[in-house]
């Protein structure tokens, strides 16, 4: 029986090509969205990827997701915790309501779904989990002290959840992607865009199927000597 996987943020962008990844990897996949209903539908009639709508940064919708999910197909046992939003802005001009939705988005989610699924990974004696970080989280960014704080808390979380479920066969990593070419970084000022990119030594921006590769060989059944890392795919841009 193939192996139930749920990725959240799962039909736009990284999360995209992570679930049809995934998919071609003999997994059973479930993509999750919180808004766009119009890409999601896309996304499913393209790839005949199962898509379910609920907010990965609220617990109670979560957890019934979860419950869904393993009612309908089985226990999940990959996890993939790729929701994520940004709220750029200085320190000065961020809202209170900024740093909220991006901490709640971004970590808040590994949190609910990794609540919702890890016990049953332990009793199963198998998961995989992998958290979508970011190189912000790691080196920081001008404008992002909300971002920057919620992915260098994912690294964190991974670290330490990695050592709750290794004893069990549940490995929990984390993916630190650099620039990759979405929607989300689209949406940076094209000049500040400009300088960010002559600074990857590889030349370019990423692409999303760079990090679903990371995905794939970090939930491979025989990964399991893997765990509590964070591998980052980010064209040389910061080597840690
Ligand atoms: N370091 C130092 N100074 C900087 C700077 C930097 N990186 N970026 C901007 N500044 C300076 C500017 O030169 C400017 O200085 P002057 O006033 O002297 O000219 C001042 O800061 C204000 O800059 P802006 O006019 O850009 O300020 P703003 O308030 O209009 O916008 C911002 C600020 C929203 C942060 C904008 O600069 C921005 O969007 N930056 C990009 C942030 C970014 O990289 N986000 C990543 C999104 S993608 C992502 O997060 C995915 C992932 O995981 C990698």
């Amino acid at each position: 029986m193939a192996r139930v996987a749920l990725v959240t943020g799962g039909t736009r962008g990284i999360g995209a090509a992570i679930s049809i990844a995934l998919q071609k990897a003999g997994r059973l996949v479930v993509a999750s969205y919180a808004g766009n209903t119009e890409a999601a539908e896309a996304f499913h009639k393209e790839t005949g990827i199962e898509v379910i709508k609920f907010d990965a940064g609220n617990y109670d919708q979560s957890v019934a997701a979860v419950n869904e999910i393993a009612a309908k197909h089985g226990a999940i046992e990959i996890l993939v915790n790729n929701a994520g939003i940004t709220r750029d802005a200085v320190l000065s001009k961020q809202s209170r309501e900024m740093w909220d939705a991006v901490i709640d988005t971004n970590l808040g989610s590994c949190f609910n779904l990794c609540k919702a699924t890890f016990d049953g990974m332990k009793a199963a004696k198998f998961g995989r989990i992998v958290n979508i970080g970011s190189i912000n989280g790691q080196a920081g960014q001008y404008g992002q002290v909300n971002y920057a704080a919620a992915k260098s808390g994912i690294h964190g979380f991974t670290k330490a959840l990695a050592q709750e479920g290794a004893r069990y066969g549940v490995t929990v990593n984390a993916i630190a992607p650099g620039y990759v070419d979405t929607d989300m970084v689209r949406a940076v000022p094209p000049d500040v865009l400009e300088k960010i990119i002559a600074k990857i030594p590889r030349g370019r921006l990423g692409k999303a199927d760079d990090i679903a590769r990371g995905v794939c060989f970090l939930t491979a059944d025989d990964a399991d000597f893997v765990t509590g890392s964070t591998l980052s795919i980010n064209g040389g841009q910061h080597m840690y």
